[in-house]
């Protein structure tokens, strides 16, 4: 750790000072964010500030992860205050690049994960991990840290990120937190900002409907009649459409139809005009 908050717009200047501690011999740690900093985030950047000599945080919302009727224009943007939380904690750099400065020039490459990318999430919201693959092939290859921190509350998003890593030879350690909730529950997301009070006093119910199922499966019930019971108790409670809950495998996230062994629960459902989503680790 070093005595103060470093922040760097550039991939030029990035790219010089984590040269010269690497060639110091100092370990890096990158915890990409879009910014809106919780406590989520902090327990990624905790890890990396224990783990490693150096910890650079990203802070970009990526236009290119968002569909055209997402909430880019709204999405809660505060560097301010983030940089301030990053200095408390230990952070060394704050790489905070502009639109232009990451797809420069009319940038067009993309990098896809077909298949693991094209399911649940993928499937509702076309193009975002190919948005979301894009963004961390283009920070891992810019930083080249030795680990890179995400959290498991974007689980899709972290075995979508395994995978790409793994096949274009990224020698980077990708290093998975796991989900920091609310004491009712509620997993930390920076789009809880936008449920209303009414809203966020049904939100927990998406953690308690995955536990309902896990424990469902657990006693045998069957996949399909555990998933239905926890839609119902979701519409149940305010939630205005189920986009999915699914039981998947915890690596390919393909769907089970039977459960023995480990699995993954996750689900993504609308509260009004915000969409949660959640997951739980089951062992069966
Ligand atoms: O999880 C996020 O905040 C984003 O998807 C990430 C990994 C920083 C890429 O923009």
């Amino acid at each position: 750790m070093s005595d103060e908050l470093e922040i760097v717009r550039t991939v030029a200047d990035l790219r010089q000072l984590l040269a010269s501690w690497r060639k110091e011999g100092l370990s890096i740690g990158l915890v990409p964010t879009m910014g809106a900093l919780h406590d989520g985030h902090f327990s990624l950047v905790e890890q990396s500030v224990q783990t490693n000599a150096r910890t650079v945080t990203s802070l970009f919302v990526n236009p290119k992860q968002f569909g055209p009727s997402e909430d880019l224009d709204v999405y809660p943007r505060d560097e301010v205050a983030d940089a301030a939380a990053l200095a408390a904690r230990g952070v060394d750099l704050l790489f905070a690049p502009a639109v232009e400065e990451m797809y420069s020039d009319g940038a067009v490459t993309a990098v896809a994960v077909p298949g693991i990318g094209d399911l649940l999430e993928g499937g509702f919201r076309p193009g975002f991990f190919t948005g979301v693959a894009t963004v961390v092939a283009k920070l891992l290859i810019q930083s080249l840290p030795d680990r890179a921190y995400f959290g498991e509350k974007d689980y899709q998003q972290l075995c979508v990120i395994k995978r790409l890593t793994k096949d274009l030879d990224l020698p980077v350690d990708i290093v998975s937190c796991p989900i920091v909730r609310e004491p009712d529950g509620l997993a930390l997301s920076s789009r809880n900002a936008y449920l209303s009070a009414e809203d966020r006093q049904a939100a927990p119910a998406l953690h308690q409907a995955l536990i309902g199922a896990g424990y469902a499966l657990a006693n045998g019930a069957q996949v399909t009649s555990s998933i239905a019971a926890a839609t119902a108790e979701l519409l149940n409670v305010g939630f205005t459409k189920v986009d999915y809950i699914a039981v998947c495998d915890p690596t390919s996230l393909e769907q089970l139809e039977i459960v023995a062994g480990k699995a993954r629960l996750l689900a993504a459902a609308w509260l009004g005009k915000t969409r949660l989503i959640d997951n739980i680790a089951i062992d069966v």
